[in-house]
């Protein structure tokens, strides 16, 4: 499936476009230097996050790279992420982890932080805010 495939109610691909304009949210927000920045600030936030903290590996080096990856590719990137870890299919890989209302909150809070930082164009903050609290909501798995 390509394009906006949705499996598991989950959205796997972005929107290639948005509005009028003939470039994607990658282009938009520069790149993979979005991305990548992005992330660091978001891991500084789990990093001390007493809730979140334990549910990643000891080294968020592999972790950094994987959520920068996907989301670059989401928003219209390259396709690194499927290449190296294939299907994102994020509910299952997010299965071992017990996530309920305060993980999701706690996810968001640092997400949409690291998103307030960003020097970006209000419509692309708009639309990935909608988008992380979309997808954290459909990771909670467990009541
Ligand atoms: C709802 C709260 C969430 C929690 C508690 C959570 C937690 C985790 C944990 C513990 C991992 C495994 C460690 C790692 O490889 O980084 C992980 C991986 C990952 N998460 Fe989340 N996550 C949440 C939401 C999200 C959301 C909303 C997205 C995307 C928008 C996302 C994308 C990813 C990706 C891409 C990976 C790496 C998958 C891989 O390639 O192995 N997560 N998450």
């Amino acid at each position: 499936m390509t394009g906006k495939g949705l499996r598991r109610g989950l959205p796997v691909a972005g929107p290639s476009t948005v509005g009028a304009m003939a470039s994607t949210i990658y282009e938009r927000v520069g790149g993979e230097a979005f991305f990548a920045a992005l992330v660091d600030r978001f891991y500084e936030g789990v990093e001390q996050d007493p809730l979140l903290r334990p549910l990643y590996p000891q080294d968020l080096e592999d972790s950094r790279r994987h959520l920068s990856l996907f989301l670059a590719q989401y928003w219209g990137g390259p396709r690194t992420y499927d290449d190296e870890r294939g299907h994102p299919r994020l509910r299952m890989r997010h299965m071992p982890f017990r996530i309920g209302l305060a993980e999701r909150d706690a996810w968001l809070r640092h997400m949409l932080a690291a998103l307030d930082e960003a020097a970006i164009d209000p419509a692309a903050v708009a639309e990935m805010t909608a988008y992380f609290t979309q997808t954290a909501t459909q990771l909670i798995n467990t009541v």
